[in-house]
């Protein structure tokens, strides 16, 4: 895989936080966590990634604009181009201690995202894409799975948590999907969850109430990957309504039609 200079940048800033995460992920117990705001948590890990990640970024491409989950956003003086970055997607499982959780940054140009990094230091799995260029785990190829039955496929979601209002749709949602799959996952980690559909490892993704950055490196993975991702109500931005759906091509409209009903 010969990436451009940019998807190398992106790679080597998600190491540079991964390796420090996984540094705070051994000590999870003595970190000083914070509340956020409901079921969101903060912790010292996650600010001093994002820290790594913008001075990295930044050093090497100082003109570009930044959107990241612990930062204000800055316009760059380059006004087509931005960092979406999501230091720590999956903090309610790193601050638990479950091993699932990825560092995400994505470039956007001229409003569509042309590079993607999801890294989970934890399995030492490196997603990336670029458009046009496909999409790799390491350095092997993705392809979403090939499986067209529901009763055969599996999905993951997240479910609200924290008093969330979207609540009521997504078990309404389950009771639908549930009786015709395979089963559904909810691994805590909205960036992961678009990689591994990407990977072929299940079928479908769908949920709301997320952020650009829990998803814009994942949507380009899972596109270069054969994917379709739209937003979950069929209409409105992709990357800011915060509710997507995505699945592999030949499944995507029996998954929808379900979600969707
Ligand atoms: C969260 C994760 C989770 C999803 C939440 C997100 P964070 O991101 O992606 O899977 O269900 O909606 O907020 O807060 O860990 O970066």
């Amino acid at each position: 895989m010969q990436g451009s200079a940019n998807l190398n940048i992106m790679i080597k800033a998600a190491r540079l936080a991964g390796r420090s995460l996984v540094k705070d992920f051994r000590e999870v117990e003595n970190l000083q966590v914070s509340m956020k705001g409901a079921g969101d948590f903060v912790s010292k890990a996650d600010l001093a990634a994002e820290r790594i990640i913008k001075e990295e970024l930044t050093e090497a491409r100082k003109n570009y604009g930044w959107v990241g989950e612990e930062s204000e956003a800055e316009q760059g003086e380059d006004p087509t181009r931005r960092w979406i970055v999501d230091p720590l997607d999956g903090t309610t499982n790193f601050l638990h201690g479950l091993p699932h959780w990825a560092v995400s940054i994505a470039l956007e140009h001229k409003g569509e995202i042309v590079a993607g990094v999801v890294y989970d230091p934890a399995k030492d799995e490196m997603f990336t894409a670029e458009k046009g260029q496909g999409a790799f785990l390491n350095e092997t190829r993705l392809r979403v799975s090939s499986r067209k039955r529901m009763i055969e496929s599996i999905f993951a979601t997240g479910v609200p948590f924290g008093g969330r209002a979207d609540l009521p749709e997504t078990l309404q949602d389950l009771a639908r999907l549930m009786p015709v799959c395979a089963g559904v996952r909810r691994w805590g980690a909205a960036a992961l969850d678009l990689a591994y559909v990407a990977a072929g490892r299940y079928e479908g993704f769908w949920e709301r109430g997320l952020h650009s950055w829990d998803i814009a490196a994942g949507i380009l993975i899972l596109r270069e990957s054969g994917g379709l991702v739209e937003p979950l109500s069929g209409t409105g931005d992709l990357l800011e309504g915060g509710e997507i759906i995505a699945a592999n091509e030949v499944i995507f409209e029996q998954f929808s039609k379900i979600i969707r009903a």
